[in-house]
C-alpha cells in the first residue's frame, strides 16, 4: 500500500468511527462496513440486526443504515476529502446500501465540522420540552437540510397532529396486542444492554410524558426521570418522499441524520416516531396527511429541550472491530 493510501484508510477507518454514533432503530445498529483498494468504503446493511416483526420491509433498518451513511460523509468531508458516493451500486447486491469513495483532498468543510460536532452530543430525548416555542429559522434549517438530501419534511398543523396522534394510538394498539412484537420489544429494550446494542433502561422514560402524540410502547418503565412539562410548543412532521423504495430509504436516513444534527446544533431536540409506519393502516393514515403527496418516511418532533435538565445517558454502541469486516 502506498503512503497516500494508507491516510486514506486512516480517513475511512475514522469515518467509521465517526458513523457509530448515528441513531438507529431500537439502537440495533445495523451495519457493516468493509475498506476495500485502499480508498473505497463500503457500506452493507446486516440482516442479523433486523427487526422482523416490526421491520419486515426493512425501512427502517435502511434509514438507520442511510443515517450512519451520512454521519460517515461528514467525517470525511470535515477532514478535508473529496468523495464520490453511490447507493445501491449492484443490484445483484441489494444489501450493499452504499460505497463512498474517496478521490483527493480539498477544503474542510466547515458546515461538516459544525453538524459533526452535534453528533457527539446528539441523543433521542423522549422526555417533554419547554414551553419555549421553536425558532422559525431552525425550522428553516432544518427543512433545508432534510431537502439537500432528496427528502422532505411537510410540518403538520395543529388539527393534522391530532390525526398523527391518532394514527400512532391506533398503530401502538396494533402492535402491543403481538406477542411476537412485545417479545421483539423485550430483547432490544430495557436493561443494561451487555452486548452494547439496544436501549437501556436508563434511556427510556420513568413513566409516560405528557405529550399530544402518545410515545411508542417499549415495555416495563425504564429509569429516566421525567418531569410534569408537556409538549404543546413541540413542531411535528412528517418526513417523506417519491418512492417507496430502498434507495429512498437510504436517502431518508441521510435526511434524517442531516435534519437531527441540524436541530441539535441549533439547541433543539427532535425525536423519530416510527410506530405509524411500521404499522400499514397508519402508515395510510400518513399518507392521507399528506394528501397523497408523498410517501411517509418517519413522523418526527422538534422542540426545546430543559437546559437545566441533565441530557439522556449515551446509549451504547458496538466497537469498529465489530462492524469493520476484512
Ligand atoms: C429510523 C429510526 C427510527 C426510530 N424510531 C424511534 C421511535 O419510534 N421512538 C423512539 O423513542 N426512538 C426512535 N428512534 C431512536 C433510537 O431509538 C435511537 O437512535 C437509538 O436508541 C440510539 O440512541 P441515541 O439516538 O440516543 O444515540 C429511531 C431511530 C431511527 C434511526
Amino acid at each position: 500500500m502506498t503512503q497516500t493510501q494508507d491516510s486514506e484508510v486512516t480517513a475511512l477507518r475514522a469515518a467509521v468511527e465517526a458513523a457509530r454514533a448515528a441513531p438507529s432503530i431500537h439502537n440495533t445498529q445495523p451495519w457493516r462496513w468493509r475498506i476495500s483498494d485502499g480508498r473505497t468504503l463500503d457500506l452493507y446493511a446486516d440482516r442479523s440486526r433486523q427487526l422482523e416483526v416490526e421491520d419486515p420491509d426493512g425501512r427502517l433498518l435502511t434509514e438507520s443504515c442511510g443515517a450512519a451513511l451520512h454521519h460517515a460523509r461528514l467525517a470525511l468531508t470535515a477532514a478535508g476529502w473529496r468523495i464520490d458516493v453511490r447507493r445501491l451500486p449492484d443490484q445483484n447486491q441489494p444489501d450493499l446500501l452504499a460505497t463512498i469513495t474517496v478521490t483527493g483532498r480539498g477544503e474542510s468543510d466547515e458546515h461538516a465540522r459544525v453538524l459533526l460536532d452535534a453528533a457527539s452530543r446528539r441523543r433521542t430525548d423522549r422526555r417533554p420540552i419547554t414551553d419555549r416555542p421553536v425558532d422559525q429559522a431552525a425550522l428553516d434549517a432544518i427543512v433545508a437540510a432534510v431537502t439537500a438530501e432528496d427528502t422532505r419534511l411537510y410540518l403538520l398543523r395543529r388539527d393534522q397532529v391530532v390525526e398523527l396522534a391518532a394514527a400512532m394510538a391506533a398503530a401502538e394498539r396494533t402492535e402491543v396486542t403481538e406477542e411476537a412484537h412485545r417479545d421483539e420489544i423485550a430483547r432490544w429494550v430495557g436493561g443494561e444492554r451487555r452486548d452494547a446494542t439496544g436501549i437501556p433502561a436508563g434511556a427510556v422514560p420513568r413513566h409516560a410524558p405528557q405529550t399530544q402524540v402518545p410515545g411508542r410502547y417499549f415495555g416495563p418503565p425504564g429509569t429516566l426521570p421525567v418531569d410534569e412539562g408537556h409538549d404543546l410548543a413541540a413542531v411535528y412532521g412528517i418526513l417523506h418522499g417519491d418512492s417507496d423504495t430502498p434507495l429512498a430509504w437510504v436517502r431518508a436516513g441521510e435526511a434524517l441524520s442531516a435534519g437531527w444534527l441540524t436541530a441539535t446544533a441549533r439547541d433543539l431536540s427532535l425525536l423519530p416516531i416510527s410506530a405509524v409506519v411500521e404499522v400499514v393502516a397508519a402508515r395510510m393514515a400518513l399518507r392521507r396527511l399528506l394528501s397523497g403527496l408523498g410517501y411517509p418516511y418517519l413522523a418526527v418532533r422538534i422542540g426545546y429541550p430543559d437546559p437545566d435538565a441533565p441530557a439522556p445517558p449515551a446509549t451504547p454502541r458496538l466497537t469498529a472491530d465489530q462492524i469493520i469486516e476484512s
